[in-house]
Parts: C-alpha cells; sequence; structure tokens
C-alpha cells in the first residue's frame, strides 16, 4: 500500500505482538486506540481522535475468533480517506452481518500457525483482496519481488507458502466449517454450564458469528482460578498478559501505563478456557466443574 516511514497506522494494544510488527516492519509506526470492554475488539468511537495527517490505514483485529465492528470502522476510513487492514489471523470463518471478515477491508490477513482454526502443520499465512494491484503487487513481494523468473521489478522477501504446507491446508480447509460448528457447541455448552459462575463469559456482539479460536473468560482472581485448573491437569493460555503499548519491543513509542484502560484491565483479568473442536463433552463438563469447584472455594476462604 506504499506505507513507510513516517506514516501512522491505528490498531489495538490487546492482540499478539504481530498486529503491530507488521507496522514496524514497513517502518511505520502503530497508534494505538483502545478496546471496547464487551466484544474486547477496536473501540470505533476512538479512532476519529487517533487520526493525524500521517495516518494512512487502520488495522482493526478480529480477536479470540470474533469480528471487530466494521461498519463503523470502514465509516471512519471512508471519511478520512484510509485503508482498512484486517487482521483475521484469529477468525478465519467468522462473520460480520453474514459475511466472513477478511473481505471488507481491501486486504484480509489470516495465518495458518497450527493453532489457528485453519493451521498448517509448519508456519504459513495468506492475505486476500479484491485489488488486482494489490494482489499484482504482494504476488511479487512474496517472491523476491518478481512476476516472471528473475525478472525483478522491486525488492521482495521468500514469504512463499510452503507447496506441502499448501496441500495440508487444501485437505483441512473443507472441515473449517464443521469444526467451527463444533468450537460454537463448546462455547455454548460452556455458556449453559458456568450461567451462574462469578466470571464474565465472552459475549456474542449480535453483529456476526463468534467462531472461538480462544474461550475467553474474566476472573476478578485470575491467578487463583489458574492454577486450581493447573492442579486438576488442565491447561490455560494468557492472551495476552501485557498489552503491547508495555511491551519492552514499543517502549520507544512513548505510551505509558494507564493509556488504555480496557486493555490494561482485561491483560489481568482474562484467562483463556481449553477449546477445540475435538472436546468431548465429558472434558468440556471437567473444565467447568474444577472452574465452579475453584470459585466456591475462593468465595468461602474470603468469607
Ligand atoms: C491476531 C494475530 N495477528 C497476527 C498473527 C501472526 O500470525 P503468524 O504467527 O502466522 O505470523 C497472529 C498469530 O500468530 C495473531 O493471533
Amino acid at each position: 500500500m506504499g506505507i513507510g516511514p513516517g506514516d501512522e497506522v491505528i490498531t489495538v494494544p490487546n492482540t499478539f505482538i504481530a498486529t503491530a510488527e507488521a507496522i514496524t516492519a514497513v517502518g511505520a509506526r502503530p497508534v494505538f486506540v483502545d478496546v471496547d470492554r464487551v466484544s474486547y475488539t477496536m473501540d470505533p468511537q476512538l479512532i476519529e481522535a487517533a487520526i493525524t495527517p500521517h495516518t494512512k490505514a487502520l488495522l482493526p483485529v478480529h480477536l479470540y475468533g470474533q469480528s471487530a465492528d466494521l461498519e463503523p470502522i470502514l465509516a471512519v476510513a471512508r471519511r478520512h480517506n484510509l485503508h482498512v487492514v484486517e487482521d483475521a489471523c484469529q477468525a478465519h470463518g467468522a462473520t460480520y452481518h453474514g459475511r466472513r471478515v477478511g473481505t471488507f477491508g481491501a486486504a484480509g490477513c489470516f495465518s495458518f500457525y497450527p493453532g489457528k482454526n485453519l493451521g498448517c502443520l509448519g508456519e504459513g499465512g495468506a492475505v486476500v483482496t479484491d485489488d488486482p494491484e494489490l494482489a499484482r503487487r504482494m504476488r511479487m513481494l512474496r517472491d523476491h519481488g518478481s512476476i516472471k523468473k528473475y525478472e525483478h521489478s522491486i525488492p521482495g522477501y521468500n514469504f512463499r507458502l510452503e507447496g506441502l504446507q499448501g496441500g495440508f491446508l487444501s485437505v483441512k480447509l473443507p472441515h473449517l466449517d464443521s469444526w467451527n460448528a463444533r468450537r460454537r457447541a463448546v462455547a455454548q455448552r460452556y455458556r449453559e454450564l458456568l450461567a451462574d459462575a462469578s466470571i464474565c463469559l465472552p459475549a456474542e456482539m449480535g453483529w456476526g458469528e463468534h467462531i472461538y479460536h480462544l474461550y475467553v473468560i474474566q476472573a476478578d482472581d485470575r491467578e487463583a482460578l489458574r492454577q486450581a485448573l493447573s492442579a486438576a491437569g488442565i491447561e490455560t493460555g494468557l492472551h495476552y498478559p501485557v498489552p503491547l503499548h508495555l511491551q519492552a519491543a514499543y517502549a520507544s513509542l512513548g505510551y505509558d501505563k494507564g493509556a488504555f484502560p480496557a486493555s490494561e484491565h482485561l491483560a489481568s483479568h482474562i484467562l483463556s478456557l481449553p477449546m477445540h473442536p475435538y472436546m468431548t463433552d465429558a472434558e468440556i463438563a471437567r473444565v467447568a466443574s474444577v472452574v465452579l469447584e475453584s470459585l466456591e472455594c475462593q468465595t468461602t476462604a474470603t468469607k
């Protein structure tokens, strides 16, 4: 897109660092806006205040498998003549008003890291676009700046997807929708079993279908819950424990603690429970019962 040094791209601080690395990799500056506390995705109300004459693009993240609220984000982009690039790395097959994410912005980015809803058996990723010129340029960039062998129009990279990984992905792709449906069923079962628990369950926003790349709850005493689950042999994750504006890698951006209260609150309260399409009903019930038991003990201990 011709974005480079001197340009700014607006994104969120509660995401995997790769979102911001894509910006710094081209020499541009990530500018963060906080997320909405319910959807965990970019708060469209905050974007306009972060726009400067240097802003070139918006980079919303469809976090944990749920779409960001794209309509108001796209409206801001239209008003200010900005590109929109979607980070759909956690949202293969998620929808926004019935349409799959990754297809709204000028480009949509997918990761095929093995743990993703569509993962290969090594490293891989893809960008989708309906802009033929952008597609042509990206094809060149991924292959040493070349469309025709040994003729290099621009300096590029070796970013080709390995053929073997492409083969694995072709076999797995037809199963994506049924795996996502099972993830949604696992989430529904968690929702039923944990309905009365004193934790915050993931909200399904009315604007689309969540495909539960991760099942992220919030707990007041996250560490006690995490330890109880670990003691029962149940692994959990933190996605993510340190928001990007507080990472050492981005200290030079000059953000202080307190700059993004919603992201910081989430970082200290979130906990990812086991979530994958092969979970059995018995496994879901066991995770839920350890969660409930731990919360019960915590309440008794504080009485
Ligand atoms: C939100 C998000 N963006 C970008 C990436 C980067 O993908 P990759 O690991 O394939 O580089 C990931 C996953 O790793 C991610 O979760």
